[in-house]
This record gives C-alpha cells, sequence and structure tokens, in this order.
C-alpha cells in the first residue's frame, strides 16, 4: 500500500528549552530546528530563551549569543556578517532569508529558525549545497572570449553596457531564490532554478563575453530553463532586492528573438 504520510523518522519532536537566565527582562524566545543524520534521532525544535538586552540587534546576533553562551552544540554558517557572503541563508519566521540581515524586531511572537529548505541537512541549519554549486559550476560563470585582449588596457565596457549588470552582479548565491522555488524543490536534479539561471543570464548579458551563442544553447532545454513556471517567489525572497524570474524571462525572450 501506498505510504501518503512522513515517515515517522523525518517528524520534528519538541526538543528541549533552555530558560533566560534569572533576572532578564526583554526575553524572546528562538524555536530552533537541530538535527544530527549522524544520530539516529529525529529531528527536534530547541527552545532557547535569549535576553535582548544583551543581544545584538540581528538573529545571526542571537544564534551567536546562543552557541557562545547557551549550547555550543548548535550548527550554523555564517561569515561576513553583513549581507555579503550568503553563508548564513536559513528559513526564518517562514521565509528564506539572511540571518545576519533579518532584524529581530521585525519578528512578532517566537523566532522559528529553519534551514534552507528541500535540500539535505548536513546537521542542524547547515544545508548541503554540493549540488547547487555543481550546477553553478555547470554555466561556467567566467568571462569567455575568443578575441585576444588589447595589449594596452582592460576589456572595456560603455556605461551603458555596465548598467546592463546592474541587477544581476549583486547576486550573493545564498540560494535563498532557488530553496523557494517550488519547481527547483521538485526538479532540482535538472532545473538550474532562478540562482543559477541569474548568473547565466548575467555573463549572457555581459558585453565582453564572446560565446553568448554557446551560453543559449546550453540553457535550450526543457529542464534546464523551462521549468520555471513564474511562480515569483524567487524574486519576493531574494534579501538583495534581486529578481531571478526577470533574468529567466529575458533568457527566454533571447531565445525566441534569436529564432527570427
Ligand atoms: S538572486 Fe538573491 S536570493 Fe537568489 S542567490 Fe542571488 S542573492 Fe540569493
Ligand atoms: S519565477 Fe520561476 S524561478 Fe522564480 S520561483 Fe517561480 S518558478 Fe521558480
Ligand atoms: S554572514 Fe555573510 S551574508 Fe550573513
Amino acid at each position: 500500500m501506498a505510504q501518503i504520510s512522513l515517515p515517522a523518522n523525518s517528524r520534528v519532536t519538541e526538543g528541549k528549552t533552555y530558560s533566560a537566565p534569572p533576572g532578564a527582562k526583554n526575553i524572546k524566545r528562538f524555536k530552533v530546528y537541530r538535527w544530527d543524520p549522524e544520530s539516529g534521532q529525529n529531528p527536534r525544535l530547541d527552545t532557547y530563551e535569549v535576553d535582548l538586552d544583551t543581544c545584538g540587534p540581528m538573529v545571526l546576533d542571537a544564534l551567536i549569543k546562543i552557541k557562545n553562551e547557551i549550547d555550543s552544540t548548535l550548527t550554523f554558517r555564517r561569515s561576513c556578517r553583513e549581507g555579503i557572503c550568503g553563508s548564513c541563508a536559513m528559513n526564518i519566521d517562514g521565509t528564506n532569508t539572511l540571518a545576519c540581515t533579518k532584524a529581530i524586531s521585525d519578528i512578532k511572537g517566537d523566532v522559528r529558525v529553519y534551514p534552507l529548505p528541500h535540500m539535505p541537512v548536513i546537521k542542524d541549519l547547515v544545508p548541503d549545497l554540493s549540488h547547487f554549486y555543481a550546477q553553478y559550476a555547470s554555466i561556467r560563470p567566467w568571462l569567455r572570449t575568443q578575441t585576444p585582449p588589447p595589449p594596452d588596457r582592460e576589456r572595456l565596457q560603455s556605461r551603458e553596457d555596465r548598467a546592463k549588470l546592474d541587477g544581476l552582479y549583486e547576486c550573493i548565491l545564498c540560494a535563498c531564490c532557488s530553496t523557494s522555488c517550488p519547481s527547483y524543490w521538485w526538479n532540482s536534479d535538472r532545473y538550474l532554478g532562478p540562482a543559477i539561471l541569474l548568473q547565466a543570464y548575467r555573463w549572457i548579458v555581459d558585453s565582453r563575453d564572446e560565446d553568448t551563442g554557446t551560453r543559449l544553447d546550453e540553457l535550450e532545454d526543457p529542464f534546464k530553463l523551462y521549468r520555471c513556471h513564474t511562480i515569483m517567489n524567487c524574486a519576493k525572497t531574494c534579501p538583495k532586492g534581486l529578481n531571478p524570474a526577470k533574468a529567466i524571462a529575458e533568457i527566454k525572450k533571447l531565445l525566441v528573438e534569436r529564432r527570427f
């Protein structure tokens, strides 16, 4: 008989509660997903009471405080703490975003923190992005040229051509968009997803690149590109305010235009 419920070992159970220190007055509860796949135990949601009077303003500040002062076993990625590296991407209060730029004060009630959805979990809030990075490598994301560079200068761009990269070069490959995309959830084995397609368009539209035809050929595929159904979750969630759906639409437009 077909099993239509979740396997018992995938259910998230209620975990431990870590109370705030006595005397704390400004308490916020953080409910954080915890799972160690090697433990053989179910995932759980641990609750940490954090004294906001002794904590920085962002969700990442609270996670660092929890790790430093309450529970050193909590595992998450972070590096720059200013929205540049993309490593602290996670699902906070139901939205994929960067923990370092998400203000605690923007969240009403308890703060629920999960890893990016629909990705294998390495531990706690750390998803396995190996496949995502392999997809990025597959578009060969560097300047591809056939002509030699000018002998006395770099390959220059006009201001207008440089402006075409605005809204694209700012992508930090955090994967918030791809992991919010239903098409990517179901077809990530073959669909490149919004982040990688935005990056692909960034090179297609670069006036200095001389491999546009091959780049378009490689994307003209029912799965790699055309699984995007313009649901727009990607643009809604991008913490850098970018619009991958628009970049995808531009690629589709170029593919149509080159037929005529
Ligand atoms: S487009 Fe936005 S959400 Fe997607 S990877 Fe780039 S920065 Fe992250
Ligand atoms: S617009 Fe396309 S890429 Fe963006 S969430 Fe929807 S299906 Fe995914
Ligand atoms: S820590 Fe680098 S983007 Fe958040």
